[in-house]
């Protein structure tokens, strides 16, 4: 059985998957909610198993199926979708989460997990997709895609961008030691005003972006959650901020090198 080798840091992703997840899947109880579907989609959705020095943390899909049955949302019906690229993390996701119809697990790239997704939501006037994005770096990371999935079905897509600023930080310890500019998504990223994550909070989605944590400046994973509904506020005390704040804005310069922006007492 494969199971993902990983950082001290990964329990708290994985605490934050399932809480975001569940906060979110709560919120579709909502009177205001006007779907009839929700797709819960996790297209680099790994073994769902971590071995974190030893001890076994349950991955993102696992924490998603716990969170679908903590909301008890019979409102709404659901749909979950896990796909990864490798055939091995899928045969031992399927070990760990018994069939049902409702369910699928698909060994594909996420780049076509999120051209059929869109392809879905063609199809599916009412149902709302529910996205979990977390790859190993930029280079797994599908954005043109990802882009043009946000921007056709923005009104009908919350996401969890989990985007690890390790992958950043270690760009930047390039960039400053080769004079190396960024490209693509990372430099997409450093320009706000432009950006992926200025897409993220178009259209009516509102964003909450981690702020930097004192002595852990290289592994916190920056992008929480973006929706149709505000947080629950006990996001704020696990520090989730609102990306268009003053605060939010100084994370993000943080996240992408300017040490000077970063309120270090966080
Ligand atoms: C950070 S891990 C995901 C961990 C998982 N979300 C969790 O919390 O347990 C990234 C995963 O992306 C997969 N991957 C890498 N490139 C991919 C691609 N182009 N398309 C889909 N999956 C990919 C890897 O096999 C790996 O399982």
């Amino acid at each position: 059985m494969l199971i993902q080798g990983n950082s001290v840091h990964t329990p708290r992703k994985e605490l934050e998957i399932g809480g975001i997840a569940w906060m979110r899947l709560t919120q579709f109880k909502s009177e205001y909610f006007k779907y009839q579907e929700v797709v819960c989609a996790d297209v680099f959705c790994g073994t769902g198993r971590n071995d974190v020095q030893g001890e076994i943390v349950d991955g993102s899909p696992l924490r998603i199926m716990n969170a679908y049955r903590r909301s008890c949302n019979n409102n709404v019906n659901f749909k979950f979708w896990f796909s990864d690229i490798l055939p091995e993390a899928c045969a031992t996701l399927r070990t760990l989460i018994p069939p049902q119809s409702n369910l699928s697990i698909k060994t594909m790239a996420a780049a076509d997990a999120l051209n059929a997704l869109g392809n879905y939501l063609h199809k599916h006037p009412f149902t709302l997709l529910f996205l979990v994005l977390d790859p190993n770096g930029p280079k797994d990371f599908p954005r043109q895609e990802a882009i043009h999935l946000l921007n056709q079905y923005s009104p009908r897509i919350d996401i969890i961008p989990y985007i690890s600023a390790t992958t950043i930080n270690r760009c930047i310890g390039a960039r400053d030691k080769g004079g190396i500019t960024f490209k693509g998504w990372l430099g997409s990223i450093e320009n706000f005003d432009e950006g992926f994550v200025s897409m993220l909070v178009k259209h009516g989605r509102m964003g909450w972006i981690r702020e930097p944590i004192q002595g852990d400046k290289q592994h916190w994973t920056i992008l929480p959650t973006y929706g149709h509904f505000f947080p629950k506020s006990d996001w704020s005390k696990q520090g989730l901020v609102d990306v268009i704040s003053d605060r939010g804005r100084k994370a993000i310069e943080f996240y992408n090198g300017n040490m000077g922006g970063c309120n270090e007492g966080i």
